[in-house]
């Protein structure tokens, strides 16, 4: 009798990798990949897509810098907004999932320290060491600030990873054996209008999951309860957000 392959536990640990708009516009993709490659981390692909970031994406991938002095200028520029002001359409990300055993120390160790210069002085050869301190002026040309461009977006913690990977990624993203989180396949329509949940299809509103589809567990639960008016764990925002990504519908 054939054996079953049941993968170790250890092997499902993930991590969420974004190669920001700086790498793109500095042509440092083949760079990148090369040090996440599975003979330098020890990892493998889970997940891979191409992203346009709108607003609502960014807000919720840097929820935790709300409010901080440069969350603007950090959603200008994960959405690309910064990089490439007056080509939109290159305004772009690449989203991964990596996979292995201590994926997320890995993944942080490679792409070094947040701030470029201390990258340099501390790690030469990390990812970030790569990156830019750029000085932010207003219309008078007066200092308002910095913005790091550091080339990496790598998940800092296990919840942290479950959380960013579920904001980009939907189970289909992922082949079957890769899902590291529960699924449940959903039996109700939900859509979506850029403000209110609903269950039927009004004018301008987006279907985020159908009947048969496979979702995150934790999504519908979220789902359900605010349809019903309860509170969820996450706002109608984080759930919707992945699956408004390359619409085209500049409201969202
Ligand atoms: P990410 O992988 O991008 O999340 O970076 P990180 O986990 O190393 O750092 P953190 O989550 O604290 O910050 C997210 C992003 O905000 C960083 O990548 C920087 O671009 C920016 N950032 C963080 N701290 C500062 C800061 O003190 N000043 C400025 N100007 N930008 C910051
Ligand atoms: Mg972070």
């Amino acid at each position: 009798m054939k054996e079953a392959v049941v993968m170790d536990k250890k092997e499902l640990e993930q991590t969420l990798i974004l190669i920001k708009p700086d790498a793109l516009k500095n042509s440092l993709i083949g760079y990148v990949l090369s040090q996440l490659s599975e003979v330098h981390s020890g990892l493998r692909f889970a997940g891979a897509k191409i992203v346009h970031v709108n607003r609502m994406l960014a807000i919720e991938h840097y929820a935790e810098h709300r409010g901080k002095p440069f969350f603007p200028a950090l959603l200008d520029y994960i959405t690309g907004l910064a990089h490439y002001p007056s080509e939109p359409w290159k305004r772009r990300v690449i989203a991964f999932v990596f996979q292995g055993p201590k994926a997320i120390s890995k993944i942080r160790e490679i792409a070094g320290p947040t701030d470029p210069n201390e990258a340099r002085e501390k790690k030469p050869g990390c990812i970030r060491a790569l990156g830019t301190i750029v000085r932010l002026k207003d219309a008078k040309g007066n200092y308002i600030g910095e913005r790091m461009d550091n080339l990496i977006h790598a998940s800092a913690r296990a919840d942290e990873a479950e959380r960013e990977i579920k904001l980009w990624f939907k189970p289909s993203d992922i082949p079957p054996l890769m899902r590291a989180y529960p699924t449940e396949i959903n039996e109700e329509h939900f859509y979506f209008d850029g403000k209110k949940l609903t269950m039927k299809h009004e004018k301008g509103s987006v279907c985020l999951v159908a009947p048969g589809d496979c979702v995150w567990k934790t999504d519908l639960t979220a789902l359900r309860a605010i349809h019903q008016g309860k509170t969820a764990h996450c706002n109608i925002e984080t759930v919707a957000a992945k699956y408004l990504i390359n619409e085209k519908r500049d409201d969202f």
